[in-house]
């Protein structure tokens, strides 16, 4: 038994002391009992699993599909998300050595990053990024390069990667979020390509987190792997497609060679994926039902995005390009306190309306907020009001 007396400190890897638990869920858990507290934070699609997708689960469990799996998943997911990134963004993926599935995106990342760090080896996070990056690199025993892009459209130039790639010899990889949480921003096909000639012929491996590449508002998604198909393993899923969250299926996919180590450390960890979630995820890839359930959600996304949008431009705010995924990354107006993580507070307190300080994202969140818009029109219209109310309230040179 262990010591009562043994510090926790001992007991532990030094590592955690580095690590702290998500921001974005530690304020919301702040927050959440208020009464009347009306929450934008998290980022979780409000609708419902389409029918189809649920009775292929039902399905799979009346069926008594009970036993373990192999660690990358059924073929027929795997089939099914080749299907799926071919069909979408002209991908070609091997569903049998090229696809692996996992618990979520958030264990494709981890097991990617368990398999390629060594100590000290550097990983390029360009910020505000999705925090559990960081967490997970640290957790590995790497180092997070926290890369500021948000002087440059929220978007990482060539020059910026080349000038970081001069300066540092440990890198391993770099992260991509394309559709980015917490930004919204998307990269454009040219943007990828010219990113794609600075890593190339380098050692450097793309993780690109692709998981919102369905909610692209504007124009077609584009994959980082569409112009460095050798260095890059995607990470895709359901999650957020078809609004799955709780299902917890992801995929990597990616050059055998990058593949099969990967899925070693993963089967370590997890053994194989659940079966009845796998059968939904098949369902939700391969059903021709399924592009008219993710357009349909798409649809109402851009509403509420348009809606945020056109009321906090006028309360003047400024935000990066909102084409994707579904957030709103706002500057606070200048004449309203600049500390985002006080104006957060205090616009709970005031108001009742909690949104995510935007310094949790890293160093180019600061002075920022950021909104889901994961929430019905009416929720968005009420937030909307109770912002416009403490612009007015708080300003120091006051509206009207
Ligand atoms: C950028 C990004 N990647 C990964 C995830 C996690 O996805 P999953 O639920 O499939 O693990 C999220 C969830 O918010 C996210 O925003």
């Amino acid at each position: 038994m262990i010591e009562k007396n043994i510090e926790a400190n001992n007991l532990f890897a030094s590592v955690l002391s580095d690590v702290k638990p998500s921001p974005i869920h530690a304020f919301d858990e702040k927050v959440s009992d208020l009464p009347n507290i009306l929450k934008l934070t998290i980022g979780e699609p409000d609708f419902s699993v389409p029918e189809h997708i649920k009775q292929a689960a039902v399905a799979a469990i009346l069926a008594d599909d009970s036993h373990y799996s192999v660690s990358a998943g059924t073929k027929q997911l795997r089939q099914a998300a080749s299907h799926f990134l071919a069909d979408r963004y002209d991908l070609h993926y091997d569903a049998d050595t090229e696809i692996l599935t996992t618990i979520g995106a958030t264990e494709g990342l981890y097991a990617i990053l368990s398999a390629i760090l060594d100590e000290n080896d550097e990983v390029i996070i360009p910020t505000p990024a999705y925090p559990v990056y960081a967490a997970m690199t640290r957790l590995n025993k790497g180092n997070p390069l926290l890369v500021d892009i948000s002087q440059d459209n929220f978007i990482l130039t060539p020059d910026h990667l080349r000038a970081i790639l001069a300066n540092h010899t440990h890198v391993k990889a770099l992260i991509l979020t394309n559709p980015s949480n917490p930004t919204g921003v998307t990269y454009s096909a040219e943007a990828l390509s010219d990113l794609a000639d600075v890593l190339r012929g380098t050692d450097v491996l793309v993780i690109s987190d692709e998981i919102y590449s369905e909610l692209r508002y504007d124009d077609q998604h584009v994959s980082m792997a569409t112009f460095l198909p050798d260095q890059t393993l995607v990470i895709n899923g359901v999650s957020k497609s078809h609004a799955m969250t709780g299902y917890r299926i992801g995929i990597i996919a990616g050059p055998a060679a990058l593949i099969t180590p990967v899925n070693m450390v993963h089967s370590f960890i997890i053994m194989t994926p659940s079966n009845p979630a796998m059968a939904a995820a098949t369902e939700a890839f391969d059903s021709s039902l399924s592009a008219s359930d993710t357009e349909k959600m798409k649809n109402a996304y851009r509403e509420r995005r348009d809606l945020l949008v056109s009321k906090m431009t006028a309360l003047g705010f400024e935000m990066a390009t909102p084409s994707g995924a579904f957030y709103i990354f706002a500057k606070i107006p200048e004449n309203l306190n600049q500390d985002d993580v006080a104006f957060a507070y205090d616009l709970v307190d005031q108001e009742k309306l909690a949104v995510v300080p935007g310094s949790g994202f890293g160093p180019g969140g600061e002075g920022y907020i950021r909104l889901s818009y994961a929430a019905s029109m009416a929720m968005l219209t009420d937030a909307m009001a109770r912002l416009s109310s403490y612009c007015e309230n708080n300003s120091a040179t006051r509206i009207g």
